[in-house]
């Protein structure tokens, strides 16, 4: 793909699709549900299809009219077993989530996915299930992994690292084990697990401590399906907001984002660095909250974050880095050390692919240190993205300064954002 520089801003209101993480939640959780769920605006993307195709491999009736999806739950313990392997793609959400639910289920399952999924790390999650009994071989640690059939047992489970993927495997769980389960968390992750299961009646209670907060699960409850509206997804949205903030002619208009505030650091930290960002509309829909986001293209400056910003933005700084690149004064990102482990080592992606633009940067202790510059000269117009398609993004929007540059195997970009090229395209973006 190449993408190449933008003349007259970006202008308009872009078609920005629903959130990844509530839309795999939507699928996973009314499948074990009672009853009948619709699901509206659901991501139809590559890796939310792995989850789909999961479950439907496991005998859960999953129906698209066109409009909506339409589930039929078959509760707690009722999936079948697959008769195939299930492979999840590029997918860590569904392979960390499906890990923690079939842990817990009476039937042995076998979990696979493409290159740069069975490298990353699945042990985060399979040691702190093995405190519950589950029974799980992973190759070297990753997958593929086998999940044999095993009685769980309740657990007192403290979580070493903070992730989204691993509290909401756990929870998954233990909504199938008899007897109570905590989990403590010690740093913020996203939420949403737990807002879907409070809404469809898991006995689920949740006290905060300080920054501690601590998960209290009661299994065997069965849950009752409500119907869904997934809200549009803030990290897709990031890609288009700095877009907009770094050229210049820009005014853009997002509509119906999820603006959690578990995962809306990006907001903060662009902010922080001058950009003229409006949340407006903000309301409340599934218990999540949701606003409109008026951008305009803005001055901005440098900034230092720490490590507390990447809890609650991790899926952002290549793109933050990218605006980070058009200050007028040095940023520092500090703590990034999970970006290591994402669907590419996106720390070194980042210094590379920057450095390959001629961007003056180095990490230093998983610190991320950007000084920007007036001019750049390409030096290497190869970005290169090991599939990953947050990268591929992220110098997408690169190129619309610097451009035209050559984005290395971009289709990686349908893990999430099927529609990003159009979408750009039509608002004033000349990708290729
Ligand atoms: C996700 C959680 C995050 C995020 C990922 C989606 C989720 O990972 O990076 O893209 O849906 O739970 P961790 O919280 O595991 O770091």
């Amino acid at each position: 793909m190449i993408s190449g520089v933008i003349t007259k801003g970006i202008n308009g209101i872009p078609k920005i699709p629903g959130d990844k993480s509530i839309s795999h939640r939507s699928i996973i959780i009314p499948s074990i549900s009672n009853g009948f769920c619709e699901i509206n605006n659901i991501l139809k993307s590559e890796d939310v299809m792995h989850t789909l195709n999961a479950f439907k491999a496991m005998g859960v009736n999953i129906e698209d009219n066109g409009k909506k999806l339409i589930i039929q739950g078959k509760g707690l313990n009722s999936l079948n077993e697959s008769k195939i392997d299930i492979y999840l793609g590029n997918s860590g959400t569904s392979a960390r989530l499906l890990t923690g639910l079939l842990s817990s289920q009476n039937f042995k399952s076998v979990l696979t996915g493409d290159k740069s999924l069975s490298s990353r790390p699945m042990q985060r999650i399979t040691d702190p299930l093995s405190k519950m009994n589950a029974k799980i071989f992973t190759t070297k640690g990753s997958l593929p992994l086998t999940i044999e059939r095993s009685n769980l047992k309740p657990a007192e489970i403290d979580l070493k690292i903070p992730s989204a993927q691993i509290k909401s495997g756990l929870l998954l769980a233990a909504l199938n084990t008899e007897g109570e389960t905590n989990i403590t968390e010690n740093k913020i992750t996203r939420d949403h697990t737990e807002i879907m299961l409070q809404s469809f009646g898991a006995n689920i209670e949740i006290k905060k401590i300080d920054k501690k907060k601590i998960i209290k699960v009661i299994g065997k409850k069965e849950l009752v399906s409500n119907n869904i509206d997934v809200p549009n997804d803030l990290s897709s949205s990031a890609f288009f907001i700095v877009a907009a903030l770094i050229n210049s002619n820009s005014n853009i208009t997002l509509k119906n984002i999820n603006n959690n505030p578990t995962r809306n650091g990006i907001i903060l930290a662009l902010k922080k660095m001058g950009a003229k960002i409006k949340l407006i509309n903000n309301r409340t829909n599934n218990n999540e909250n949701i606003c409109d986001i008026e951008v305009i293209n803005s001055n901005l400056h440098g900034c230092e974050l720490g490590p507390e910003f990447a809890d609650l933005m991790i899926d952002e700084y290549p793109i933050l880095a990218v605006a980070a690149s058009f200050a007028d004064s040095p940023s520092i990102f500090r703590g990034l050390k999970e970006l290591r482990v994402k669907e590419s080592d996106r720390l070194k992606l980042i210094l590379l692919n920057l450095q390959n633009c001629g961007v003056n940067c180095k990490s230093e202790n998983d610190d991320l240190y950007i000084y920007p510059s007036k001019n750049y000269q390409i030096k290497n117009n190869i970005i290169r993205t090991d599939f990953d398609h947050r990268i591929a993004m992220a110098f997408c929007i690169m190129g619309t300064k610097i451009g035209p540059l050559n984005i290395e195997d971009s289709n990686s970009i349908n893990t999430s954002f099927p529609t990003f090229k159009k979408e750009l395209n039509n608002l004033g973006g000349r990708i290729f």
